[in-house]
């Protein structure tokens, strides 16, 4: 349970706001690199609580800039996208992707007032087909995060996202609590696949231990659940500052894939959730592709059932706003419910969706009762808290904005003897120096 207070702190996004203040010390996943054409139509976008225009100018480069010009404030959205630079159809003036004003048509050509008005632009980086900007206060943004899913080749990456109407504290907890899946997503009456080791053992013991291991990122997360007498199955994931979680999707397997999900706030009430399934050693399978369960990924094409999309708007995110949401219940079918999964919303997205969104747009803490199967939320909650905290106080630095390379971690799901140290077992696959999983069964 969190005070009012902490409550706010935690989930409030907004400039200014404690929270706000520590996730602009991070470089954030924008949008699509395939979301934004040279010269093509500028985009709105929403992040943090701020209304925001991307566009992609003639030479490649993509702006991520305010979406009201300087001049009079007329909706830059409606601007011409030509020349290295998007213009204002308003009067004429023009701003290249670093918000300098390069064109005034309606000032004479000698006037040097050009040159003292400027759009705010934040900077961006673009990797892997994702561009990225960078909202916080240092003039020398520091390194992207190397996750791995943003470092491997494209065949090797699928990436999608789901606009989801709650705040993203309620999706990060649902991404970082290991005791759902054996619930929430389980299915009913279906063989399971016994050489995938999360299926054979999750819904065994659907009462799972914890144990959290404090990292530089964020949270080692070692779950330990029963498997053949005097040995246990442990599920080690991820908590990374200040919005991803890593799990192993496929463990079991010498060359596994992976899965890791950023909820990156658009505002208080909205959140983006992007989704990468990547493998480090080979390109991914169709089927693998098909299990990832979101739609719109680079390169386009896969429909998965439950994860259709509604026609795009031209408002934030509306390219990605799901079929399945709250106006239909997330398409829950009660046959289904009785027959053949333990939730009744088509697809996991949509389950997630329908449990983290029905608790309202922010969720009122002062009224839950956390039990020992939420540790790793509770540990979550501390980590933003302090981290909060101590940058208000004294300037200090979050977890994992000055340690980039940390982030290149990988999940694991692993079988052992009851004696053996489950946080030193997969070391070298899971720090990433190694290509083939430990397969211990
Ligand atoms: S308001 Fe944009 S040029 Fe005048
Ligand atoms: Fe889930």
């Amino acid at each position: 349970m969190l005070t009012r207070a902490e409550n706010e702190t935690l989930t409030r996004v907004g400039p200014g706001t404690p929270m706000g203040n520590v996730l602009r010390q991070y470089w954030l996943p924008a949008v699509f690199s395939y979301e934004v054409a040279a010269d093509g139509d500028p985009l709105r976008i929403r992040l943090l609580g701020e209304d925001l225009l991307a566009f992609r100018a003639s030479d490649g480069r993509v702006g991520i800039v305010e979406p009201l010009c300087p001049h009079r404030g007329a909706g830059l959205f409606f601007g011409r996208n030509e020349e290295c630079g998007l213009r204002c159809v308003y009067h004429g003036w023009k701003f290249d992707v670093d918000g300098r004003c390069i064109d005034m048509p309606s000032e004479p050509e000698e006037s040097s007032f050009k040159d003292k008005v400027r759009l705010g632009a934040y900077p961006t980086r673009e990797r892997n087909g994702v561009v990225w900007t960078y909202m916080g206060p240092r003039a020398e943004p520091p390194e992207l995060p190397a996750l791995e899913w943003n470092l491997v080749p494209p065949s090797q990456l699928h990436a999608s996202k789901r606009m989801q109407e709650s705040n993203w504290i309620q999706a990060l907890e649902g991404g970082i609590d290991p005791a759902h899946a054996g619930f929430l997503h389980a299915p009913l009456g279906r063989k399971l696949d016994p050489r995938i080791l999360r299926e054979r053992y999750f819904l065994n013991d659907r009462h799972p231990r914890f144990e959290l291991v404090d990292t530089p990122y964020g949270v080692r997360i070692g779950t330990r659940r029963n498997a053949e007498p005097g040995r246990y199955y442990w599920s080690i994931t991820h908590y990374m500052a200040p919005y991803y979680n890593a799990f192993a999707f496929f463990d079991g397997q010498e060359q596994p894939s992976m899965g890791s999900f950023g909820w990156v706030p658009m505002d208080d009430v909205t959140t983006m959730a992007w989704c990468f399934t990547w493998n480090p050693a080979r390109p991914l399978s169709d089927d693998e592709i098909r299990e990832t369960y979101y739609l719109e990924q680079i390169g386009g094409g896969v429909h998965v059932e439950g994860d259709r999309l509604l026609p795009p708007t031209q408002e934030p995110g509306g390219a990605f706003r799901p079929a399945a949401n709250r106006g239909n219940d997330y398409l829950i079918d009660r046959r289904a419910q009785r027959t053949t999964r333990f939730a009744g919303p088509p697809g996991m997205s949509a389950q997630d969706a329908a449990l983290q969104e029905s608790m309202g747009a922010i969720f009122d803490r002062t009224r839950e009762h956390l039990g020992t199967s939420d540790a790793t939320i509770i540990r979550m909650r501390r980590t933003l808290l302090q981290a909060a905290r101590a940058l208000a106080e004294s300037g200090t630095v979050p977890a994992g904005v000055d340690a980039p390379e940390t982030y290149r971690v990988r999940p694991a799901g692993i079988v052992l003897d009851a004696s053996e140290d489950w946080s030193r077992a997969a070391d070298g696959w899971i720090n990433g120096k190694e290509l083939t999983a430990p397969v211990l069964l």
